[in-house]
């Protein structure tokens, strides 16, 4: 069977998206990342993208008089590589209406939350400011606003007393990398659903899509 293509959009480090790479290394995995796109030249993301012989290419979003005409080339850059599904990893762009229209329910995201808690930015400052004891992170289908979206899969993890906003980052990272490649098969595998503006997962290990990390 055709595996699916993923276009990754990045806009620095690229930890997700190498863990999207390995996995997609992976002879049996149904997906395969199609090429890699970032907004911002020179990051570590393209890097590892050329380290794995995958194609990359850079759109300055500031090279755009809006938004939309910025969308408009990568939706070209992605259809020029034959993309099925847009997976946001680390991109920090909005992206329109316009942008989902084309690609209805083809654009994923992961963000270090447990969705619909804390979306944005300086996601671990404020779990640790109103004294949460636990966090997580979660992937889901994108729509126009900013980390929203039917969830497939969420993993949670404890916050402890003496975290800091990067000793949390760090343990939510772990999880990130193992439910985006987790959540990419179940999509290529035809198993997520969208029911009435919520994701059922069928005959997966996992139900509903939830993952806890055993060990803290
Ligand atoms: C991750 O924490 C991701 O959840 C968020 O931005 C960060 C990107 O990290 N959306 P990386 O570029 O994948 O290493």
């Amino acid at each position: 069977m055709a595996r699916l293509r993923l276009g990754v959009l990045i806009s620095g480090r690229g930890s997700n998206l190498q863990a999207l790479i390995e996995a997609c290394q992976g002879l049996a995995f149904p997906a395969e990342v199609a090429c890699v796109i970032s907004n911002v030249r020179g990051v570590q993301g393209i890097e590892r993208a050329r380290a794995a012989g995958l194609p990359s290419v850079v759109v300055p979003h500031t090279g755009y008089p809006d938004r939309e005409s910025f969308e408009a080339d990568l939706t070209r850059v992605l259809y020029a590589h034959g993309a099925d599904l847009v997976c946001n990893a680390g991109f920090m762009r909005i992206l329109t209406a316009s942008f989902f229209e084309e690609w209805p329910d083809r654009v994923i995201n992961i963000h270090p939350s447990l969705l619909p808690a804390f979306p944005g930015l300086r996601t671990h400052e404020r779990v640790l400011a109103a004294g949460c004891r636990f966090t997580g992170c979660t992937v889901h289908f994108s729509r126009p606003e900013v980390d929203a979206g039917p969830i497939i899969i969420q993993a949670a993890v404890p916050v402890r007393p003496d975290d800091t906003p990067d000793t949390l980052a760090e343990r939510v990272l772990t999880e990130e990398h193992r439910i985006y490649p987790l959540a990419v098969r179940w999509l290529a595998e035809g198993r997520v659903h969208l029911e009435g503006g919520r994701v059922l997962v069928s005959g997966t290990e996992i139900p509903g899509g939830a993952l806890v990390n055993p060990a803290g």
